[in-house]
């Protein structure tokens, strides 16, 4: 277990002193028509994120009940799992890398923030490195009609069950630091 009380894997949500932001701009009022279009943005491919990992468990669900066979879940899920691997890891890419180092300095008190939403996102990644093996190996044991294909099929929809709450934790708690400073100290941003 990690020993960082903030661990993406055992955090229930922010600590109150990087929530300040959802004082001035509480969550209520993100569907307002004054948000900025980059909060809007944001929010709209989050919630495809969210989408995209319940479809993922929704392809899943028929084949553990019985009610589809492996060559099907592999023709649907192995497309499915890849676009969400690249998109997420993608979007993990440029917030890191083009917006994080610039919101660092909009707001000081909520720098610590940006660096724990960097962590998470390293987190995520050794997820992601798992799913692209998990998916690896089912791929390769349906195009070699191992014996085991589906003790693959199950790991894979293991790693995609496990992933989820810390995904959509990570998309929370971002949200919760990131849409208030757009909305609010944004200004130069967009
Ligand atoms: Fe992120
Ligand atoms: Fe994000």
């Amino acid at each position: 277990m990690p020993e960082d009380p903030l661990h993406l894997s055992t955090r229930s949500g922010l600590p109150e002193d990087l929530r300040v932001g959802l004082i001035d701009f509480p969550r209520a009022r993100w569907s307002e028509p004054t948000v900025a279009e980059m909060a809007r943005f944001w929010l709209g491919v989050h919630d495809g994120f969210r989408r995209h990992h319940a479809h993922l468990g929704a392809l899943v669900s028929p084949w553990r009940d019985g009610r589809s066979d492996l060559r099907t879940l592999h023709g649907r899920l192995i497309p499915a799992t890849q676009q969400f691997l690249q998109h997420l890891d993608m979007h993990h890419r440029i917030e890191s890398g083009q917006y994080f180092p610039s919101f660092r300095n909009l707001d000081p008190r909520i720098a610590h923030g940006i660096d724990l939403l960097d962590r998470d996102h390293d987190v995520v990644h050794e997820r992601l490195e798992a799913l692209f093996a998990a998916a690896s190996a089912f791929h390769q044991a349906i195009l070699g009609a191992a014996p085991d294909v589906a003790d693959h099929a199950a790991r894979l929809s293991d790693v995609i069950d496990a992933m989820g709450p810390l995904v959509l934790r990570h998309l929370d708690d971002e949200e919760e630091i990131v849409i208030p400073l757009i909305q609010l100290r944004g200004g130069g941003l967009v």
